[in-house]
């Protein structure tokens, strides 16, 4: 019940964004990864799915397109970003045509998706996707130590129900589409991984 009123007071814009304030050294990781990792230019277009508030925004320098299954996050994205465009919509069931992106990144989303949402987003992702581009999965992952106690709380008290290790996560999309490169990053609170994920 507690884990249920918790769950309720993140999905406030707000409160969400202050979580996301104190996660700064997981955060810190993923830019780190999208950053190094994502091919972004000015003149290219990228999808953003999961995308929450809108964080990420400001990381892409061309078009951006964040969609988000939470209205409330995609409405205060609306309002706080500048720049992108912001849509209510699933990410299993993308609503864009074939071939309309040069890259689609996604960002501490897989660990709220079960496996059947997870195949069914990389497809989605892979179909939306220029030819050359790729899905960019990065997303914090139960620590690779398996001894290291506090990392792994951290995800009790997330509302994703679907955290996983490395293998599991590589295993699971790798049933839908080819996992060209894995890379982790070590630190406080969450190991995170970047995934790069191309067509068959
Ligand atoms: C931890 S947040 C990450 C948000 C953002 N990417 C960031 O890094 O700040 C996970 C997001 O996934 C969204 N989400 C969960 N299931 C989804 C789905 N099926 N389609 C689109 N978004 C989804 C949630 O609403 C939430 O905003």
């Amino acid at each position: 019940m507690l884990r249920k009123a918790l769950e309720r007071v993140l999905e406030l814009p707000a409160v969400y964004d202050l979580n996301q304030f104190i996660g700064q050294p997981t955060v810190r990781r993923y830019t780190q990864l999208l950053v190094e990792e994502v091919p972004l230019s000015a003149g290219g277009d990228v999808l953003d799915l999961g995308c929450g508030t809108g964080a990420t925004r400001r990381l892409i320098p061309g078009r951006y397109v964040g969609i988000d299954i939470n209205p409330h996050y995609i409405a205060s994205a609306k309002r706080i970003r500048s720049g992108g465009e912001f849509i209510a919509m699933d990410a299993t069931k993308l609503s864009f045509p074939d071939a309309s992106f040069d890259q689609v990144i996604s960002v501490a989303t897989t660990h709220h998706l079960d496996g059947e949402q997870l195949q069914a987003m990389a497809l989605e992702a892979l179909r939306v996707v220029r030819p050359g581009g790729a899905l960019h999965i990065v997303d914090a992952i139960l620590p690779v130590n398996p001894r290291d106690r506090a990392k792994a709380m951290f995800f009790r008290m997330d509302r994703g129900r679907f955290p996983r290790k490395l293998e599991d996560l590589v295993s699971t999309v790798s049933r839908a589409a080819d996992v060209a490169r894995t890379r982790v990053l070590n630190g406080p609170m969450h190991d995170v991984a970047y995934l790069s994920v191309v067509g068959p």
